[in-house]
């Protein structure tokens, strides 16, 4: 779980690189270097900490050169100290590296190195690579060959990016962990993600698993291991810088918060005719999944609670589905046959655990589909189709923007795959359908009027947090309470409103504010449940649209959402849940964009 970025140009590496590194910190933030190659050799510099100790220390050792590689690293082997830090070298100082993803096979090829003189001075796995390249440069005249003969020897994922002294070259090679090209006049970048060099250019290209990519300041290369050009299309990014900076927002969570009105209308643009009640789903025409007789959802955090989400949708439009975390579903898979169609729901495209479950689903003969966000990502490359939620970037590490397009994109998929499965169109489409027209309207009305700064004040530092709902409101409550816990630090759990009963009551108290989701038809149950925690003294906040003024008024606080489809309120309820975790991570002083223990990618299990 890490970030590498690579400049190549004809000036100075070293700004560019820390633009890049900055941009991908969300990728991990534990330890920084880069390595650059000027006259005089290669000048490696890291430390272990966020990105300000390393600016801190080229503040007094800044080194010159006009190509060079960065890493912004998060824990995998080794803690975060300065010798684990990347970049890493051989030997000599000749070679060095900067490796995202993780050697399966290094201590076996640490074992055969050092039976032959090589030293190590870290704890990664990444180390070997170095050394690797080092043995093979000994072998190959040609440096270029010697990185293919080193990557050829590696086992699991990897995005590398080498330095050799003596060439004016970035060699870097890509399997299983993401890599783009991004090319500008006079200068190219090589990144974990566009955004680390989006200011500098919108022209990328999205590198392949296979792919080995040797840049030099007048051009590049892409070709297979073998060394056999590979045509690699250029594309350009539809979305602007700024959408990558904060915008004048405090953090990054906030402004992605504020995005949603926007992000889901690029969500759901051309795809919702709610006059006409059809669904346009590019390349899934109707009767595309008229094969499907059951779909199984795998996901992970916050988009296994979308995915739950869409499991409660096609459940109640009459289609077999259930919704499985990634990690438990690749250990132990439900049978599946060619007629299940698996939808892996992952917002980066990497999560280890949903990768998995991919791969155990296409053993088992399904057929599979990615709904991500992020173009070129790892899940496109290994799943049959792939349909984009197109949130735009999300930096914060707390998912905001991405939980609501992930439900609105799962919403269309279920209306299709619904009417494809039992032949006739849900009585509800027009009704689903307006209410998601209207969906980024009555977010932005939200944003507008929440008191949700006011429920966070009343109610920062108590001893716990309970959420509650039923049926797709279960979700929902289940994403309040891990975004609660995740940037507060404080405990919260969400519980199917009907399990309250069953053991969560004991922990009731006046120091256990209980919030209940209503977004559905009929709520007098959760309603009860809801009298029945207040009778235990804790404070109750609701979130509910205002027909339901009524039937809440005992609530100490309404959140209150405007009227929609009950299976689009969820999106809405959950807008409001989101800000009143910011507002109570913001009072308790957290770091709500790099919440402690957490990254925003996870690629390992
Ligand atoms: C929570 C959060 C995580 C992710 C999870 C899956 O705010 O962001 O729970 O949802 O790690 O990530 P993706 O969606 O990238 O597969």
């Amino acid at each position: 779980m890490c970030g590498i970025t690579a400049y190549v140009g004809t000036d100075d590496a070293v700004g560019g690189l820390l633009t890049g590194l900055a941009n991908l910190e969300y990728r991990g933030y534990d330890s920084a270097g880069i390595a650059v190659k000027n006259g005089r050799g290669l000048r490696v510099v890291k430390r272990e900490g966020e990105l300000e100790r390393l600016r801190e220390a080229l503040g007094t050792e800044r080194p010159t050169g006009t190509i060079g590689i960065g890493h912004t690293r998060w824990s995998t082997h080794g803690p975060p100290t300065d010798e684990n830090a990347h970049p890493h070298t051989d030997c000599t100082g000749r070679v060095a590296v900067v490796h995202n993803g993780i050697i399966e096979n290094y201590e076996t090829l640490r074992e055969e190195l050092s039976a032959t003189g090589h030293e190590f001075h870290s704890e990664t796995d990444t180390e070997v690579v170095p050394h690797l390249i080092e043995a093979e440069l000994e072998r190959h005249e040609n440096p270029e060959s010697a990185f293919r003969a080193a990557v050829s020897r590696l086992e699991g994922s990897y995005a590398i990016a080498c330095l050799v002294d003596e060439t004016e070259v970035v060699y870097a090679a890509r399997q299983g962990s993401p890599l783009v090209l991004g090319q500008a006049e006079g200068r190219y970048f090589l990144a974990s993600d566009v955004p680390a060099f989006r200011e500098f250019t919108d022209e990328v290209v999205y590198l392949e698993d296979g792919d080995i990519v040797v840049v030099r300041p007048d051009g590049y290369t892409v070709t297979d291991c073998s060394g056999v050009p590979l045509a690699r299309p250029v594309e350009t990014v539809d979305w602007e810088p700024e959408a990558a900076g904060k915008s004048g927002y405090p953090h990054y969570m906030l402004k992605e918060i504020h995005e949603q009105p926007a992000s889901l209308r690029q969500t759901l643009q051309g795809r919702v005719e709610s006059l006409a009640g059809t669904v346009t789903l590019e390349e899934f025409p109707p009767g595309a999944f008229a094969d499907v007789e059951q779909v199984q959802f795998v996901a992970m955090g916050t988009s296994h609670h979308a995915a739950m989400y869409a499991a409660s949708m096609l459940s109640g439009r009459g289609v077999t589905a259930n919704a499985y975390m990634a990690g438990e579903y690749a250990d132990s898979p439900p049978p599946m046959s060619a007629d299940t169609l698996v939808v892996a729901v992952t917002q980066s495209g990497e999560t280890a655990d949903t990768m998995n479950a991919v791969r155990r689903a296409r053993d088992g003969g399904a057929r599979t589909l990615a709904v991500t966000n992020v173009v070129g990502s790892s899940v496109t490359r290994e799943c049959d189709d792939s349909l984009f939620i197109r949130a735009g970037p999300e930096i914060g590490v707390a998912a905001t923007k991405t939980f609501s397009s992930q439900v609105a994109t799962l919403s269309l998929v279920a209306e299709r795959v619904a009417e494809d499965v039992t032949g006739v169109a849900s009585a509800d489409t027009r009704a689903l359908l307006d209410a998601l027209s209207d969906l980024p309207g009555d977010v932005q009305r939200i944003l507008d009027e929440s008191p949700a700064r006011e429920v966070a004040e009343a109610l920062y530092g108590c001893d716990a947090y309970f959420f509650i709902g039923r049926r797709a409101a279960y979700p929902v409550a289940l994403e309040g309470a891990l975004k609660f816990k995740e940037i507060t630090y404080e405990h919260a759990e969400g519980f199917a409103a009907s399990e309250l009963k069953h053991g969560p009551l004991a922990l009731v108290t006046d120091e256990t504010p209980v919030f209940g989701v209503l977004t559905g038809e009929d709520e007098t149950k959760t309603i009860g449940n809801l009298k029945e925690v207040q009778a235990r003294d804790a404070p109750v906040i609701v979130v509910a649209p205002p027909s339901k003024a009524d039937k809440v008024g005992f609530a100490d606080y309404v959140l209150t959402i405007p009227e929609s489809h009950p299976e689009v309120g969820g999106i809405l309820a959950n807008v409001q849940l989101q800000l009143v975790s910011y507002h109570a991570a913001d009072l308790l002083g957290r770091p709500i964009d790099k919440p402690r223990n957490l990254a925003k990618s996870v690629t390992v299990e």
